[in-house]
């Protein structure tokens, strides 16, 4: 058994990285019900109704999951407070913190008897999940989707990562087939955190517009223009990783110059359902996305044989 069974229990070596907006109770158990582990993405505005909605979904049957959390959003205490409620089939196996201060909700998660996973993206980052007791450290590389930070590539936050602790350590960002997952984890990873895989899958509540926005002629950028145009308070050190469209290649690496007609265009635009100003998270994989899949295949395509 790798560590990663050993602490999750799951066949395959592949996360459902939680994915706000994309990633919910349906998606979660397809992957787990697959073999890997899906993880409900929550997003800060995320109810309690919601959350426990979401996990009875992902957990029926018994079917093992997780949730991921923010810890930069205000309302993380009643998230947490939410989570530790959950009972029986609908109490999470793993629960992931990560984008903030991560010693308080690791340390309240923990001493419920959840285990706990943070990603990481500098050095800092991974020492702040040590010092926490993260049971699970997620490196994850700049060439992820959605936030994170962009200092590093996935195999560089992998190998300081396994430098410097003994936990299992999951790769993230950019991972788009077996051949990657089986690199990595002859690098020393023992397995795989994967958003952008999974995008387009049937039970991913991903919008319509996320759909069509990607493919082979999709690729991203790193930047802070939708959480700028749209005021929302992400910590300026975790930028996300979007499809550029010619609103985010325009206003990418001057977000703080923003105007306000800039904004209100912003607006407007998500309000009509115009890709170009939908935040459509994903990372550098997105152009090897098929147009439909589901969570199995995708399970399946990224597990390595032997
Ligand atoms: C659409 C989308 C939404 C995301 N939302 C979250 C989130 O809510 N919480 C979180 O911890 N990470 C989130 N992430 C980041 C993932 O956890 C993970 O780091 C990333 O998907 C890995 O890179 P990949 O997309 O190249 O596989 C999101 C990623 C994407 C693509």
């Amino acid at each position: 058994m790798s560590p990663l069974s050993d602490t999750l229990g799951i066949a395959a070596p592949i996360v459902l990285a939680p994915m706000a907006g994309v990633a919910g109770g349906r998606l979660a158990h397809a992957v787990s019900s697959a073999g890997g582990l899906g993880m409900i993405g929550t997003r800060g505005s995320s109810s309690p109704d919601w959350i426990r909605e979401q996990a009875a979904i992902a957990g029926e049957g018994g079917t093992p999951f997780g949730i991921g959390l923010m810890a930069w959003v205000p309302h993380l205490r009643t998230q947490i407070e939410t989570i530790l409620a959950l009972e029986d089939e609908a109490r999470p196996t793993l629960v992931s913190v990560s984008f903030g201060d991560l010693a308080e909700p690791v340390r309240v998660l923990r001493e419920a008897g959840l285990a706990v996973a943070c990603q990481v993206g500098n050095a800092a980052d991974v020492a702040a999940a040590a010092a926490a007791g993260a049971d699970v450290v997620v490196a994850r590389g700049g060439e992820g989707g959605g936030h994170g930070r962009d200092e590093m590539a996935t195999d560089e936050i992998l190998a300081l990562a396994l430098e410097s602790t003994d936990r299992p350590v999951l790769a993230a960002g950019g991972i788009a087939d077996a051949a990657d997952v089986s690199r990595l984890m002859a690098a020393g990873a023992s397995g795989a955190w994967c958003g952008t895989a999974f995008l387009t899958c049937r039970e991913a509540d991903s919008p319509h517009a996320a759909r069509s926005a990607i493919g082979a002629s999709a690729y991203t950028r790193y930047s802070r223009v939708h959480d700028v145009a749209q005021g929302l308070a992400w910590p300026r050190e975790f930028g996300g990783r979007s499809v550029a469209t010619d609103f985010v290649l325009a206003w990418a690496g001057r977000e703080d110059e923003m105007t306000d007609e800039a904004r209100a265009e912003h607006a407007a635009g998500m309000e009509r359902g115009d890709v170009d100003y939908t935040p459509l998270y994903a990372g550098v994989g997105v152009d090897r996305l098929g147009a439909q899949t589901d969570a199995a295949e995708v399970v399946s395509a990224l597990t390595p044989r032997p």
